[in-house]
């Protein structure tokens, strides 16, 4: 039986990271605080990961997360959906926006949008998402009430390869995070991400181990 300590239990991840040739080239979209973006571009500078963040691209004209590519120097631009008349129209835009700065794999750092083939087409297999729960549990918006509602008693969260069907596709890791009795939306939410910043590194750190086999 696995023991799960009163923190989280993660599953499950390659056996060794091994270091890259060349840092991997990531796109990252978000939509609000960052606090992922944060995560990698910490893990980045300090030598943690080896990657680079090419560009972040956000939707909201006043999401916290541009502060923070400003502070980390990193280059951002701002595709405010509202301006687009569909979700493809905005994807070609996030599409052309990615190509012109190289980029190599897209990172859905919660970006609060739905994608389409426009740029699943562009990235095969190269879109990866993170979301706060337990996937294939409480998929879609307000995750985390999701699973208080539904009263279980773990919850946590999830990084995946992204299929055009919201919230699905192949899962990369995992950790399970226990829903203690006075939970509240937020309190839950910050014990998520305290795990999702280590499994978005993980999950990346996984992928450039993997290419780097493979060069
Ligand atoms: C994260 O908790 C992420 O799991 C969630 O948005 C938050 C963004 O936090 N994403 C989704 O709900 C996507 N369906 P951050 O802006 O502090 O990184």
């Amino acid at each position: 039986m696995l023991a799960m300590s009163s923190e989280a239990l993660v599953v499950p991840s390659a056996p060794e990271n091994t270091p890259t040739c060349r840092p991997l080239r990531l796109g990252v979209l978000a939509s609000g605080s960052g606090s992922n973006f944060a995560a990698l571009a910490e893990a980045i500078a300090a030598g943690e990961l080896a990657a680079q963040i090419q560009v972040l691209i956000y939707n909201n004209p006043d999401a916290f997360v541009a502060e923070r590519a400003k502070q980390w120097q990193i280059p951002s631009v701002l595709l405010n959906h509202r301006h687009y008349p569909n979700r493809e129209s905005l994807d070609a835009a996030i599409v052309e926006t990615l190509k012109a700065h190289e980029v190599e794999w897209v990172v859905m750092a919660g970006w609060m949008r739905i994608v389409t083939p426009v740029l699943l087409n562009a990235y095969p297999q190269r879109v990866i998402n993170l979301h706060p729960s337990l996937l294939p549990s409480f998929r879609g918006l307000r995750a985390v009430e999701q699973a208080l509602a539904a009263g279980v008693k773990i919850t946590g969260c999830t990084v995946h390869l992204v299929e055009e069907e919201v919230d699905s596709g192949p899962i990369l890791v995992q950790a399970a995070v226990p829903v203690l009795p006075d939970d509240t939306p937020q309190t839950l939410h910050a014990r998520i991400q305290v795990q999702e910043h280590r499994i978005l590194k993980q999950a990346i750190a996984d992928i450039a181990a993997r290419q780097a086999q493979r060069s």
